[in-house]
């Protein structure tokens, strides 16, 4: 009998709420010996040099606190961006550019924060000069796209990891630990989401659309082309992949919101809602809006005998639910994982140090990072998918694989 099976039956003998917080215990003792083992195993002396591009949101990582990093120059267009990130990350060297950056052979890796649909054409540069690659959500925004970034990793030998956040939110931590215990057997159906409203004449409009009343790439941007968020609660968590899918989309009214009119995509939809099946024949539904008054990323997970459910800005708390033995609440927090600097409180629910720290431990390490090229491609290329779906008005489209053939 595997470890899988052993730990499954002494969930499933247990009993109560008592027996669901040992389950979980013994989850996070999980987590907690492989953390362990990682930093006996890293030499603290070991830095990586890493240069860090887009002062934007790419400003809010911790890469200045993580032991095994030294941030070695760092880049933004604007020059005030550029000494944001000079500050954050205390750091005096700075090029003019992304371009300039990764031609300096002291970097030995790249974190990428620019905008979504620059993301292929940046990540490929960057690892056509060796360098690794740590690169902002979603890999890119076409299919061709994603398999050129596939083809540049496998090209250059090189390690490409996605910066997802809702990789390290506690829930889907948890989640991912129950889930290769055993503890699921299957999640048959998930309700992933992802909202970030900028409805007309709001001020988050305003700062995420425009810049020097010019558009972003942000104004109008298709909703399921920014899918990864949703999709890493399903493929981050289980490994599964999607394999077809289809998309409603729901379309602006261009009489009362112009300003979506005539957009950079030709983008008519606001948000959409897509219906996914995996390649181990479950399913999920997957909500994307710019519209909808309702905030933030979550999921819901069920399987046959055990359910979960993330908290909601509108008031779900956090609870597991296991079939007619009660709910457990306690929300884990994992902060104790990390090296003692980076136990910061950071954005989306935590996860940013964790993503640093993992980035880092991969190339230290080397190994391949949680959210390597093939998961990260699988999460974004079902939005690519779903959008072209919600063109063709919900039509049931394939999704392809990016996998490597075994
Ligand atoms: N939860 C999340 O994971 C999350 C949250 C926010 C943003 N993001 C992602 O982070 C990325 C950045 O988001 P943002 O809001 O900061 O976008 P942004 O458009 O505000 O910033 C992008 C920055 O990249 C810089 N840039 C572009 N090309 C460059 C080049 N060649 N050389 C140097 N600098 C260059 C720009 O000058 C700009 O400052 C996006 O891909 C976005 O999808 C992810």
């Amino acid at each position: 009998m595997n470890a899988r099976d052993l730990s499954r039956r002494e969930f499933l003998q247990t009993t109560g709420a008592a027996g669901l917080a040992a389950t979980i215990a013994l989850a996070t003792a999980r987590l907690e010996a492989r953390a362990a083992q990682e930093k006996e195993r890293t030499d603290p002396d070991r830095k990586i040099r890493l240069g860090v591009v887009g002062g934007g949101f790419g400003s809010a990582y911790q890469w200045h606190l993580q032991p095994n990093c030294e941030v070695y120059a760092v880049s933004d267009l604007i020059p005030d961006r550029c000494n944001r990130l000079r500050q954050v990350y205390k750091c005096d060297r700075s090029y003019e550019s992304l371009e300039k950056l990764i031609l300096d052979d002291n970097i030995e890796a790249v974190a990428v924060f620019t905008e979504a649909t620059n993301h292929v054409k940046h990540d490929v540069a960057v690892m056509n000069t060796g360098k690794h690659c740590l690169s902002a959500v979603p890999v890119g925004t076409t299919l061709e796209g994603l398999q050129q970034v596939v083809e540049a990793k496998e090209k250059n030998g090189v390690t490409y990891m996605m910066a997802e956040t809702s990789h390290y939110r506690p829930e889907a931590m948890l989640m991912r630990q129950l889930y290769q215990d055993g503890v699921f057997r299957e999640i048959l159906y998930s309700e992933v989401e992802y909202y970030h409203p900028a409805r007309r004449g709001s001020a988050e409009r305003q700062s995420l659309w425009y810049r020097n009343n010019k558009p972003t790439w942000r104004h109008c941007y298709p909703p399921m082309w920014y899918p990864t968020h949703c999709t890493d609660f399903v493929v981050g968590i289980t490994g599964e992949r999607f394999t077809e899918v289809s998309c409603m989309g729901q379309r602006a009214d261009f009489e009362v919101d112009p300003e979506r009119k005539d957009n950079q995509y030709g983008n008519p939809f606001h948000s959409g809602v897509a219906l996914l099946r995996t390649d181990r024949g479950n399913l999920c539904r997957c909500n994307r809006s710019s519209q909808y008054h309702a905030h933030g990323e979550r999921a819901q997970w069920f399987g046959a005998e055990v359910s979960a459910f993330m908290p909601s800005w509108a008031g779900q708390p956090f609870v597991i639910k296991r079939d007619g033995q009660g709910d457990l609440t306690t929300r884990p927090d994992y902060f104790h994982l990390l090296p003692e600097p980076m136990r910061v409180p950071t954005g989306h629910g935590n996860s940013h140090t964790f993503l640093t720290h993992e980035f880092i431990m991969a190339l230290v390490q080397g190994r391949e990072p949680s959210v390597d090229v093939y998961t990260a491609v699988a999460e974004t290329a079902c939005g690519m998918v779903a959008h072209e779906s919600a063109l063709r008005d919900g039509e049931r489209m394939k999704v392809p694989s990016f996998d490597k053939k075994a």
